[in-house]
């Protein structure tokens, strides 16, 4: 099959290598020409565990080109994927489908021969519908279907959820089109993956509905750790008390500073928006929205609390800034809203991650001190403080921190110390959910009737 696949970001240029890598013809657009140019010297322009040797290898044997040429690339093509990126829109928080339509429309002059289009990009509800139409008025003869194909793909190990997905969704009610979607995924098809079949709205609220549950798988037990903090239990046996029911499963139960990233903060906003105007509001999924949000900004004030009650003055240690490990991506990461709130505080920042800190400059306020390594941020700080749970984070050498800190607190954001270790090296410990073994303000329980 010849592939192109529009938009060489997170999602496209991942996809893009992976069908490659199954024996197809693949040929990335994209409008960055930094980006193009990037991935012509063989340099990825985003991080991403093991995709460099899966583009390395798949271009060198052909099968994987890039272009800036739209036009030229789809003429040629069986399928094209529209991955370009669909943000919140500014204000109002729907999502934007401008680059989307504009795809739509480079594409639909562009076909020839009987072509299907599908949409990777998570897009809201009747968007393939309003891609057909575009494509039928601007080139009334041309050949085509849209299809709606969602991505599940995780960010840090974005390959291995491509090569082994839980499911593979496709929505099309057009025959020639379905047999073309599968012959596409075949090798996945060979290795059992299942591919479920359903109209194009079902394929493209499918994904809304399966992102919005997991933020709200999350914010569920970020709130029974708030609880667990108040009441003196555990959040860490609570969660795997409630995961080991194969009802509720295990995964996505991890307490922590709250979701991030590219995609349920603007998927869950963007299905509350559909749900309302389709007057079918749902209320759980606002209310996840609106705790998540307050949730980024109350871990600053954990902060705060743990360091005396007052930053300012103080230098604040931030291990870890993007929005979860293995990957370069700050959007959304509740890092932001942390620093920038402990910045308003009068505290002095200085900060470390693995991947994230290109990416982090911009996004941060300029007073924040970047460093090389975790001992550089230590150095002289008041607290530490962990926001992403990458792995060098792990197993930090705590007497050396303790020497060169200020005080000795470290807050843990992800869960990823014991207490009693940190404590026993002499740290004052915070985390999520777990209580320092008091229970000094817990509401008190009604007496027992004697
Ligand atoms: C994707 C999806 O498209 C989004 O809907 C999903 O919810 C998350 O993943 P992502 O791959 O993360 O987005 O986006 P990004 O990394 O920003 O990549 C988009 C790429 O498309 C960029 O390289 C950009 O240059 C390119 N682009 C954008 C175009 O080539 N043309 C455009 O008109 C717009
Ligand atoms: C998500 C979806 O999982 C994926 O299927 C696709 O639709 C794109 O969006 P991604 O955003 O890459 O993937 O990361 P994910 O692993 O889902 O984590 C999202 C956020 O939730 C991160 O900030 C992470 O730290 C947080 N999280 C995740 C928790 O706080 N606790 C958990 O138990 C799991």
């Amino acid at each position: 099959m010849r592939i192109v696949m529009i938009g060489a970001g997170y999602v496209g240029l991942v996809s893009g290598a992976c069908f490659a890598d199954f024996g197809h013809d693949v040929i990335c657009v994209d409008k960055d020409p930094d980006r193009l140019n990037a991935l012509r010297e063989g340099r990825m322009p985003i991080y991403e565990p093991g995709l460099d040797s899966l583009v390395k290898e798949n271009s060198e044997q052909g099968r994987l080109d890039y272009t800036g040429e739209l036009a030229k690339a789809v003429s040629q093509a069986d399928i094209v994927f529209i991955a370009v990126g669909t943000p919140s829109r500014r204000g109002d928080g729907y999502a934007d489908l401008s680059y989307v339509y504009g795809a739509a429309r480079e594409i639909a002059a562009a076909v020839t021969g009987f072509t299907v289009v599908v949409t990777k990009s998570t897009v809201p509800v009747g968007t393939g519908d309003e891609v057909e139409r575009i494509i039928s008025e601007t080139n009334p003869a041309a050949e085509f279907a849209v299809v709606s194909n969602p991505e599940f793909l995780r960010e840090g190990s974005a390959i291995e959820d491509f090569k082994r997905p839980d499911r593979i969704v496709i929505g099309t009610d057009n025959e020639q089109a379905r047999k073309m979607m599968e012959e596409v995924y075949r090798p996945l098809y060979l290795n059992a993956s299942p591919i479920l079949h359903m109209n194009r709205r079902t394929a493209e609220l499918t994904k809304y509905a399966a992102n919005a549950f997991l933020a709200m798988k999350i914010t569920f037990i970020n709130e029974m750790a708030d609880l667990c903090e108040r009441v003196g239990a555990d959040v860490q046996d609570v969660s795997r008390g409630m995961g080991m029911d194969q009802r509720i499963g295990s995964k996505f139960l991890h307490a922590g500073p709250g979701y991030g990233g590219s995609c349920f903060p603007k998927d869950t906003l963007a299905l509350v928006k559909t749900a309302q105007d389709a007057d079918s509001p749902t209320r759980l999924i606002e209310a996840t929205v609106s705790v998540n949000d307050q949730r980024k900004r109350a871990m600053a004030r954990k902060v705060i609390r743990a360091t005396g009650g007052k930053v300012r003055g103080k230098t604040i240690g931030i291990l870890g800034l993007t929005f979860k490990p293995n990957t370069d991506d700050m959007r959304e990461s509740p890092s932001i809203s942390i620093v920038q709130a402990l910045v308003d505080k009068g505290a002095h920042i200085k900060a470390y991650d693995p991947e994230g800190m290109h990416q982090a400059r911009p996004l941060l306020p300029s007073q924040v001190t970047f460093c090389t390594t975790p001992y550089e941020v230590a150095n002289q700080a008041s607290a530490l403080v962990i926001v992403t749970e990458w792995n060098a984070f792990r197993s930090l050498d705590l007497d050396r921190l303790k020497k060169v800190m200020a005080s000795p607190v470290l807050i843990d954001l992800r869960n990823i110390y014991k207490p009693e270790q940190v404590r026993a090296a002499g740290f004052v410990y915070a985390c999520i959910g777990r209580s320092d073994g008091g229970v000094p303000d817990a509401p008190e329980m009604p007496r027992a009737a004697e």
